[in-house]
């Protein structure tokens, strides 16, 4: 079998504001169709990272690639002609303009476009809308009048209104209670699987981040220290992933017994 596609590629990566060095010599590969899960700690440098594969931001040194553009141009103009348009995002700060109606905050990349009519907009919205369960009564709403969960769920809706290819999540549980969380999580993957999605994701969130990421990269030291599923990444040696896995080091162990004994129990006849 052939290797999996990547679909972003970054390579040799530096990033440094002033004398402060975030990333030293990253190296990282997103899959096409997966759910690739940044973790690390405050300042680690993720969300500066997924700017950079966005092209918001250009890195010190090293190249992003994405949508597998020739190697020979890998600028970063060049580079994020080629993200525009492709890709959606649910940013970690401010999910919704404040002074845009739900509508037109869904609206909004659509126009940006100036190549659709107003009847089609009014459809696409109203289709965007639909799909993360937000009914047409809401439409003409504030985001002042929405609960935490709905503004998520608008945020989504935005970001998915071109049909993107990938969507980048930063923090998108955080400030959810436990119910809301787990239904923004389901929803997430009722669209992964509708839309073909690839996913960029950052997230603090346990629950989030074992009900989601098919990989985890973990950025410490100001590097990715690891990479690989959650049973790979959780068994890596290193005081962030220690600590930050303690709560759960048990279900996870549990998971795996109960998988063991799943595997090897002799069958029922
Ligand atoms: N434009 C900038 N100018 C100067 N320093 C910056 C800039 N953007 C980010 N930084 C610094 O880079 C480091 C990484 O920031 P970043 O926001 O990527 O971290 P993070 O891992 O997303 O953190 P958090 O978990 O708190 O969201 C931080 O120390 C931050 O202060
Ligand atoms: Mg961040």
């Amino acid at each position: 079998m052939s290797n999996p596609e990547c679909i972003i590629e970054i390579e040799s990566l530096y990033t440094q504001f002033g004398d402060h060095i975030v990333h030293r010599d990253i190296n990282l590969c997103v899959y096409r169709g997966e759910i690739l899960t940044l973790i690390g700690g405050s300042g680690s440098g993720k969300t500066t990272l997924l700017r950079q594969m966005l092209g918001l931001e250009e890195p010190a040194q090293g190249s992003v690639r994405i949508f597998g553009n020739d190697r020979a141009d890998a600028s970063f103009n060049y580079q994020k002609k080629c993200v525009h348009g492709r890709s959606g995002v649910l940013f970690q700060q401010g999910a919704l303009f404040s002074a845009l109606s739900v509508f037109d905050n869904v609206a909004l990349p659509l126009r940006e476009l100036h190549a659709l009519s107003e009847d089609m907009i009014r459809d696409l919205v109203m289709i965007k809308l639909d799909m993360v369960a937000i009914g047409p009564e809401h439409a003409n709403k504030m985001p002042a009048a929405l609960s935490g969960g709905m503004i998520k769920r608008v945020a989504l809706a935005r970001a998915l209104a071109l049909d993107p290819e990938v969507l980048f999540l930063d923090e998108p549980t955080a400030g959810l209670d436990p119910e809301l969380s787990e239904g923004f999580v389901e929803l997430v993957l009722a669209l992964r699987n509708e839309m073909d999605l690839t996913i960029v994701m950052v997230t603090h969130d346990l629950d989030t981040l074992v009900a989601l990421s098919d990989r985890i990269a973990v950025l410490a030291d100001q590097q990715v220290v690891v990479i690989g599923t959650l049973d790979e990444v959780y068994r890596f040696p290193h005081p962030f992933i220690n600590s930050f896995f303690k709560s759960i080091r048990h279900k996870i162990e549990q998971k795996n017994n109960s998988e063991q004994t799943w595997k090897t129990a002799p069958m029922l006849s």
